[in-house]
């Protein structure tokens, strides 16, 4: 049976900002469980998990989930680019799949939270 969601405080969404990315290790496990992307003036969730090679981590230094322009998420295992507002890949060889999405929201005062589970 799936663990239940849980809303996760991660950071001011101030912190997140357009073509910027930042990870998160919520259960400290050792590595980023989720990463957020700023885009268009939103921020995007998703799983550190590559869909190319299943779970595979993609960044290759604390952070570095962007290309040099932070126009698109990069796996550096095998350089797939996703687009940030989708998580579509639109270059590589996991083309046309999606990273998978973890839902965001912010409180009033402006704190951004994650709705996460640990066993997906
Ligand atoms: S594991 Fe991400 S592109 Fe291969």
């Amino acid at each position: 049976m799936p663990d239940a969601a849980r809303r996760i405080g991660l950071c001011h969404r101030d912190e997140i900002v357009d073509g910027s990315a930042r990870g998160f290790d919520p259960f400290d496990s050792g590595q980023d469980a989720l990463f957020v992307v700023g885009h268009g003036g939103q921020p995007y969730g998703y799983r550190n998990a590559c869909p190319h090679v299943d779970g595979a981590p993609m960044a290759w230094r604390r952070d570095a989930y962007l290309n040099s322009t932070g126009t698109r998420i990069v796996c550096y295992a095998h350089g797939a680019q996703f687009l940030p507002e989708s998580g579509r890949c639109v270059q590589g060889p996991c083309l046309g799949q999606y990273l998978q999405p973890v839902p965001l929201e912010v409180d009033g005062s402006g704190v951004l939270y994650a709705w996460i589970t640990n066993r997906e």
